[in-house]
């Protein structure tokens, strides 16, 4: 790989770790990259793991990055992989991931979610794929009269998220993720904007849905995490979330 950098080019990885720089650098690339992050993403990123960002500079330009997050001990999420289009196929992505994984313990699981042409690139580095996922864009006034009304509508009740236990809300997260991840979710459900619903069964968790505003306003809401123990437990909180979100003022689109 080494053969493609030019000998005369200075490049550097080092940490990003203030969110001004994450938004100039990462948010700004992924918003041209058409991935529409959110808002406050920055915030939430950095509070996950403050030293998980990795920027590859080029006699002082940064021209790409990967967030590698540290959950507790046992886990790490990559996301955010990304070089700017002119740089692209000359070895430094590579370079920048490797460094991102070199100041892991080897012990650690690793997972991200991968486009579907990246698979192969991937398994390259020794990762295996274990389900395909979807994104998808909700025209809000079309999906609302969309859900039917649930099957389940008299045993589960859906709050906001203010009305819940934080603590048994960060059991069920980890129940279903498969990791503990208190420092992303303490930022990420009380973040400037969001909106988010939690459904409960004779008192205990059984979902709960988070949409965060865009950075580009005009791409209105993320949604994520949706997390439920049935469709249509689903259906009853992206039905809350979504007649909530039509209260506010007209947004565009929304994702998730
Ligand atoms: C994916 C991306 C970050 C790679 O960066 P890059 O600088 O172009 O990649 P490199 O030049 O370092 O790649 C060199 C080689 O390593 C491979 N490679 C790059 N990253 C890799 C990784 N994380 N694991 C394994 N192999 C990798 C490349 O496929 C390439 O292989 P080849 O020589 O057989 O074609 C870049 O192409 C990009 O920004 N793409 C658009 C955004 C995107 O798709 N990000 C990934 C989202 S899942």
């Amino acid at each position: 790989m080494e053969g493609f950098i030019d000998a005369m080019e200075e490049f550097n990885i080092r940490l990003i770790t203030t969110e001004e720089e994450f938004e100039s650098v990462v948010i700004n690339a992924m918003v041209k990259e058409g991935w529409r992050p959110g808002l406050k993403d920055a915030e939430c990123y950095l509070a996950c793991d403050p030293t998980g960002t990795f920027v590859g500079e080029l006699n002082g330009t940064p021209i790409g990055f990967v967030f590698l997050a540290k959950y507790g001990e046992n886990y790490g999420h990559i996301g955010c992989y990304l070089v700017r289009k002119e740089y692209r196929g000359k070895g430094y992505g590579l370079k920048i991931f490797n460094a991102a994984l070199a100041n892991v313990k080897p012990s650690r699981s690793i997972g991200l979610s991968a486009l579907q042409d990246k698979e192969q690139m991937y398994q390259r580095s020794g990762f295996h794929s274990h389900f395909n996922g979807g994104r998808f864009v909700f025209h809000l006034p079309t999906a609302v009269v969309c859900f039917s009304e649930s099957l389940e509508q008299s045993t589960v009740t859906v709050k906001c998220i203010d009305q819940v236990d934080q603590k048994a809300l960060f059991v069920y997260d980890s129940s279903v993720f498969g990791f503990e991840r208190r420092p992303l979710l303490s930022k990420w459900l009380r973040v400037y904007g969001r909106h988010a619903y939690v459904a409960t069964k004779e008192g205990a968790i059984v979902g709960y849905v988070v949409a965060r505003p865009t950075f580009v306003k005009e791409d209105g809401y993320k949604i994520g995490p949706l997390f439920a123990d049935s469709e249509s437990i689903a259906e009853m909180l992206l039905k809350a979330l979504f007649e909530e979100l039509l209260q506010q003022e007209k947004p565009l689109q929304w994702s998730g």
